[in-house]
């Protein structure tokens, strides 16, 4: 199986994002770090916390990260995600421990321990925790395998201000380490998880399932999906995170190109968008595949199936 390790800020796509994970046998969860973002971290790992033990795997390390962002201050999502950041079903506070060991220090050590090239990092949230981990030993960089990240937007424009997406827009400064890492990079962004729409009948598929699994995760989309629905006027709402996880299993189900994206971090105006070199007229490295299509019935009929396992 495949090693990762999901950095979150759960969020109910988060949420399904891990479900999805745990869910598939070609991934080897080595551990979950939580970071400030949707809600502030407090939460986040509790929340995360909640996730594994609603699949049942108590036994899944959550590992406590970042509280704000590298120089910004930490900006929230609660008009989205609810106040607990998990809002919908009704998760019994979790039973099983915080990990002692900071997310960082986790991400650093367990990088080092491994052979280069075998662990692959899926960051669902704003990337501090990354940003951090390379900072304090650059040598992890050419220890991972790839970063599959939930981020930015392109043609699609942003979902916070009208140039930035909310994980990149939180912390730009870490983005900004993060693709000049030479980490080779996926990038799911808004024009991918746009197409990738919670509609009443597939969430219908997935509550029919009947396991708690299922019935929480169609209360987390139903609530999640409200606010983009209403926003946006489409039949349900964007599932971003969870897609990260499906190009692992199903990479297939993407289409994109090799290109250039830098981050910004000076202009108020358009602070935390990300730049991207489509057509090549910079002489900018290809630090990232960009990801533009989905077969959206195919990632949904992936997630309903895997969903189904647990
Ligand atoms: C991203 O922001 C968060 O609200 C979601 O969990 C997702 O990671 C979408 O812009
Ligand atoms: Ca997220």
């Amino acid at each position: 199986a495949r090693k990762i390790i999901i950095d979150t800020d759960p969020g109910q796509d988060d949420a399904v994002a891990i479900l999805l994970a745990l869910a598939s046998p070609e991934l080897e969860v080595l551990g979950i770090t939580a970071v400030a973002g949707n809600v502030p971290l407090a939460l986040t790992e509790k929340n995360a916390r909640k996730v594994c033990e609603l699949a049942c795997r108590p036994d899944v390390r959550v590992f406590a990260g970042a509280k704000r962002p590298l120089v910004r201050d930490l900006v929230t999502a609660e008009h989205v995600h609810g106040k607990t950041g998990l809002d919908g079903p009704e998760l019994p506070e979790p039973r099983m421990a915080l990990d002692g060991r900071h997310a960082v220090d986790f991400l650093v050590e367990t990088l080092m321990a491994h052979a280069p090239g075998e662990i692959t990092l899926c960051t669902l949230g704003p990337l501090t925790n990354i940003a951090l981990a390379l900072l304090r030993e650059p040598e992890i960089a050419p220890r991972v395998r790839e970063i599959v990240m939930m981020g930015g937007g392109f043609f699609e424009g942003g979902n916070v201000t009208p140039a930035a997406e909310f994980n990149i827009y939180v912390d730009p400064h870490a983005a900004d380490v993060v693709f000049r890492s030479g980490i080779p990079i996926v990038v799911m962004p808004l024009d991918v998880t746009h197409k990738a729409l919670t509609t009443a009948v597939r969430v219908a598929a997935i509550r029919k399932l009947g396991t708690p699994v299922a019935v929480a995760t169609a209360q987390m989309l139903e609530f999640f999906e409200r606010f983009d629905e209403q926003k946006y006027g489409s039949d349900g709402g964007p599932l971003h995170d969870p897609c990260v996880i499906a190009y692992l299993i199903e990479p297939g189900l993407f289409g994109g190109r090799r290109c250039n994206v830098s981050v910004e971090t000076a202009s108020e105006l358009t602070m935390g968008m990300t730049v991207v070199d489509w057509w090549g007229v910079t002489e900018r490295p290809k630090n990232a595949l960009v990801m533009r299509d989905i077969d959206d019935d195919g990632f949904f009929a992936l997630l309903t199936a895997r969903l189904g396992r647990l």
